[in-house]
């Protein structure tokens, strides 16, 4: 089967995933309908494409908070990696290093943040930290990865309780006996709860702070309120998510919601977003609308369940080549180009 496009992962993936991984991977909350706004609302979006701009040179790289990558689309958190490949987060550390992009290794990984570095060393490596009600497991989380390398700590913010799947709820899905949550081995048994702490509030940005030099990314801000207090509490990053649609359902597409955090931050910290992107031409919407890379959730899941490394490498590079096309035929020749004229909300 020639995979020409991300749909065609996802295909892949319904097909032999076992069911009840691939209804984990594709849950949204309740009846779905933010995560499916998330992909539509790209739809209801046009180009202002330009003419005769000398496309002949490219340059799709940029930067994250400084490091350079090779185009603006990294690797979203997401938890569970074997669930869809045996060597689960090795395989995607692996796929983002050989792409030259960023990996942000969820609080829920199958390998331990030691095997995740040691399968990619020198890689740009972020950890997604969602906080604990025994806060000295988060803080030995954090502390570990920065001494491992990872360059960047990503506060998951909006996750206070888990949302309502109910494919999960049908299947009783739990992780198989023999995949652990290995980077929380032992944390569990102590909790007859939930373990994550839904008193989180803004201050205890200044409690990471207090516990580490890494930049703090906030993941999963969608209104110019929280955008103006992430800034105001120090944030380097805020990534516009709303969990792949997965936490609370009738919120705001991504797309859609990154108008007003970017006219909120004013250019202050890098503004990044997740949420349905599925092609090339998506990528470059959300960059005229202000964000400065994108993550993908889902289609990494995918690309692991067709060929592991490999396959997650696929759909980097279908998603990199379409991106780069979409530059060229909207007249952009370098990402520094790339604004807020390139793009039209439809009236339809
Ligand atoms: C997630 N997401 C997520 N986010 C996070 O901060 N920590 C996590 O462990 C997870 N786990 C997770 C598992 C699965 C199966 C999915 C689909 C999502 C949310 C993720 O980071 C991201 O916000 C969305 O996946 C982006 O939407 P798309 O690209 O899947 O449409």
């Amino acid at each position: 089967m020639a995979m020409v496009c991300v749909s065609d992962f996802e295909a892949y993936a319904k097909k032999y995933l076992p069911k009840i991984a691939w209804d984990f991977f594709a849950a949204g909350a309740d009846d779905c309908s933010t995560r499916d706004e998330n992909i539509l609302a790209y739809k209801r979006i046009r180009f202002r494409p330009r003419m005769l701009r000398d496309v002949s040179m490219m340059d799709i790289r940029t930067k994250l908070l400084g490091t350079e990558i090779s185009f603006p689309v990294g690797i979203a958190p997401t938890g569970f990696h074997q669930l869809a490949w045996p060597d689960g987060e090795k395989s995607t550390a692996r796929a983002a290093k050989a792409m030259n992009t960023c990996y942000i290794a969820s609080t829920y990984s199958t390998c331990t943040l030691e095997e995740i570095s040691a399968a990619a060393p020198g890689s740009l490596r972020w950890f997604q930290l969602y906080i604990h009600r025994n806060r000295a497991v988060s803080q030995q989380l954090v502390q570990r990865a920065e001494a491992l390398g990872f360059q960047g700590l990503v506060l998951t913010a909006d996750l206070p309780y888990t949302g309502k799947r109910r494919d999960d709820v049908r299947n009783g899905f739990r992780l198989p006996p023999h995949m652990k949550l290995k980077n929380l081995e032992g944390a569990f048994e102590v909790c007859k709860m939930s373990p994550l702490d839904p008193s989180v509030t803004w201050n205890d940005i200044y409690w990471l702070r207090s516990l580490t030099h890494l930049p703090i990314i906030i993941k999963g801000i969608l209104t110019k309120e929280d955008a103006e207090l992430a800034v105001r509490h120090g944030v380097q990053g805020i990534i516009v998510s709303n969990h792949g649609g997965r936490q609370l359902d009738g919120g705001p597409a991504t797309i859609d919601a990154l108008v007003e955090v970017v006219e909120a931050v004013q250019g202050r910290v890098e503004v990044y977003l997740d949420g349905g992107i599925r092609k090339g031409s998506d990528v470059l919407k959300a960059l005229a609308l202000g964000a400065k890379c994108v993550f993908i959730g889902r289609p990494a899941l995918w690309g692991l369940a067709y060929k592991g490394e490999e396959g997650l490498q696929e759909v980097l590079r279908i998603l990199q080549d379409e991106f780069r096309l979409s530059m060229a035929l909207a007249g952009c020749a370098s990402v520094s180009e790339i604004g807020r004229h390139l793009v039209q909300f439809s009236k339809l």
